[in-house]
């Protein structure tokens, strides 16, 4: 593929201002300065670099953000920035997504990607995909309300109560559950159709993959072909 065409598809902009990037002197080809933005490199394997730092190409982009609270999952954000400020402009612009969203005030584990099959598929509700949150409610965790997620609540706009897959208490006011659902605000709903409230919420796990404790708060990674499959692990343990 060409060069200039290769940075336009990783994200650097415009088939004409990726030429000037080239033309510049501002990219090298493994750890050569290419000035030529029609020379020709295969793609697989390519590592390539911009004003200095390196970038590997990727066909296709799969990503991991540890969401910190005080972002929206949205391109628009309304109130406050959005989680693609927290990635460089050239994934930001590479028509990347959030596979299903997070609540502003929600942190932990948020994938992202630019393959619309596979955002299709991990965040729609029929592939029942475990996610693990960990909650801090209002008031102490009773027995009641564990049995109540558990068997099923009822809320607004659905036809049927729906259940967590799992939920166990971790705290005086604190609790882990499961849901295989995808549903809008869906935790503090049931939490708040079971009698309690969420004070804060955390996305831990979806399907096999958990979230690293090495990635802090805002911080991102790519995911590679190791983490897909370990998302996809059919026991999702
Ligand atoms: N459920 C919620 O209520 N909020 C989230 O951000 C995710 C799941």
């Amino acid at each position: 593929m060409q060069l200039e065409r290769i940075l336009h598809s990783q994200g650097f902009g415009s088939r004409k201002l990726c030429r000037a990037l080239v033309r510049s002197g501002r990219i090298s080809v493994s750890g050569q300065p290419i000035d030529d933005p029609f020379s020709d490199f295969a793609t697989t394997g390519l590592v390539f670099g911009v004003d200095g730092e390196t970038w590997q190409f990727r066909d296709q982009a799969y990503l991991l953000l540890n969401k910190p609270a005080g972002y929206e999952c949205s391109r628009q954000p309304q109130f406050h920035p959005s989680v693609f400020a927290l990635f460089p402009d050239a994934i930001a612009n590479r028509g990347v997504q959030c596979v299903g969203r997070l609540d502003q005030d929600t942190t932990g584990l948020l994938l992202l990607s630019d393959d619309g099959q596979f955002i299709h598929t991990w965040s729609s509700g029929k592939k029942r995909i475990p996610k693990v949150y960990d909650a801090v409610v209002r008031h102490p965790v009773s027995d009641q309300l564990t049995a109540a997620l558990l068997s099923g609540v009822q809320l607004h706009d659905e036809p049927a109560p729906i259940a967590a897959a799992s939920c166990e208490q971790t705290g005086e006011r604190s609790l882990r559950l499961t849901i295989t659902e995808g549903k809008y605000h869906q935790v503090k709903r049931m939490i708040a159709a079971a009698g309690n409230r969420v004070d804060a919420l955390h996305r831990s796990r979806v399907g096999g993959l958990a979230l690293p404790d090495a990635l802090a708060p805002g911080q991102w990674r790519w995911l590679e072909d190791a983490d897909l499959a370990q998302l996809a692990g059919s026991d999702f343990d």
